[in-house]
């Protein structure tokens, strides 16, 4: 007897975008002491948003999300990854030829805006900030890409940056918590002076809670909308096992960028409490 499938032959394009593909690391470049881009090819990839993220297999270790910090429309696609904990540190053990799954591009991205905007990263939140500039040199008047880490050993893309904003009105700023570079002190700080001194039309921003958080209360007080990437424990990607909870939100499927009105909305817990591994809300 001959059996009939009655599985669909068209998935919906979540579908897609969540079947495990395996691919060849082309590419693994040393960004500073604990962070390394990993290039690979992957055509679900290459179409995706920045901002958004896709959901990295290490084999035998774990699966971790990771936002897109280069999007190219030839194929290839990288992540920027921070060595902090197993599953980090084993993924920036992988050499050039070696394989790692992917789902994704999952969540939403970054909507670009014309007029006078501020691209704030922190730390290794500086990554999808990448290819939203890239974007935004198409259409914003004025660039001031910030960004703040603890020490210059911890810089990133500092190239790429001057590469990008070459032929843009544009700024750079950068600062160090103990000096060594740039500013000293937070980048909340410069962000506070840069509000002070000029109209913004649109802050973004990814990096530790609590200076996304500060910047959201900046934004509130200088009446300027923001785009905050946010980062929550996650497993499905996909908004199906809740452990990315944040008030009415799910940050892999509502965010990870979430709006100024989105962010109001989950102000009671944004950069003060979290789920942890066990599902419990815990202080940040
Ligand atoms: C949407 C999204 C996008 C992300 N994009 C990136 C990215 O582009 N690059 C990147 O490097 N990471 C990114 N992350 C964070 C990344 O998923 C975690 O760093 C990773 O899950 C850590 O896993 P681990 O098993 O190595 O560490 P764990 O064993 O989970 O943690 C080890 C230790 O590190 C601490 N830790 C965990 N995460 C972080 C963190 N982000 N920063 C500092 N300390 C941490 C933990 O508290 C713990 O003490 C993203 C997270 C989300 C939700
Ligand atoms: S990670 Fe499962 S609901 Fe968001």
């Amino acid at each position: 007897m001959q059996y009939n499938s009655h599985k669909c032959s068209h998935s919906s394009p979540i579908e897609a975008a969540n079947r495990m593909r395996t691919v060849e690391l082309l590419e693994v470049k040393q960004e500073n002491c604990s962070v390394k881009t990993l290039t690979f090819e992957d055509p679900l990839c290459s179409k995706a948003e920045p901002g958004q993220f896709v959901m990295v297999w290490i084999p035998g270790v774990d699966e971790i999300p990771i936002s897109l910090s280069g999007i190219a429309s030839d194929g290839l696609t990288s992540i920027t990854v921070n060595a902090v904990g197993d599953a980090s540190s084993a993924l920036n053990l992988k050499k050039k030829g070696e394989i790692i799954g992917v789902r994704g591009p999952f969540g939403n991205g970054f909507v670009p805006v014309k007029g006078n905007v501020l691209v704030v990263g922190g730390g290794t939140g500086l990554g999808p900030m990448m290819p939203l500039t890239e974007n935004l040199v198409r259409i914003s008047s004025k660039i001031t890409v910030m960004s703040g880490v603890k020490c210059q050993d911890n810089l990133l893309f500092l190239d790429r940056i001057a590469d990008l904003l070459s032929s843009v009105d544009s700024e750079t700023i950068c600062t160090t918590e103990d000096g060594s570079y740039g500013f000293e002190g937070l980048v909340t700080s410069q962000v506070e002076k840069k509000l002070a001194a000029e109209h913004v039309d649109m802050i973004y921003t990814c990096g530790p809670e609590p200076m996304m958080y500060r910047i959201f209360l900046l934004a509130e007080q200088y009446n300027v909308p923001v785009q905050a990437s946010l980062e929550r424990i996650m497993r499905c990607g996909i908004g199906l096992c809740g452990s990315c909870v944040i008030g009415e939100l799910r940050v892999c499927k509502d965010g990870p960028v979430l709006n100024s009105e989105q962010l109001r909305s989950i102000k009671d817990e944004f950069g003060k409490f979290r789920l942890d591994w066990t599902g419990k809300k815990v202080k940040q």
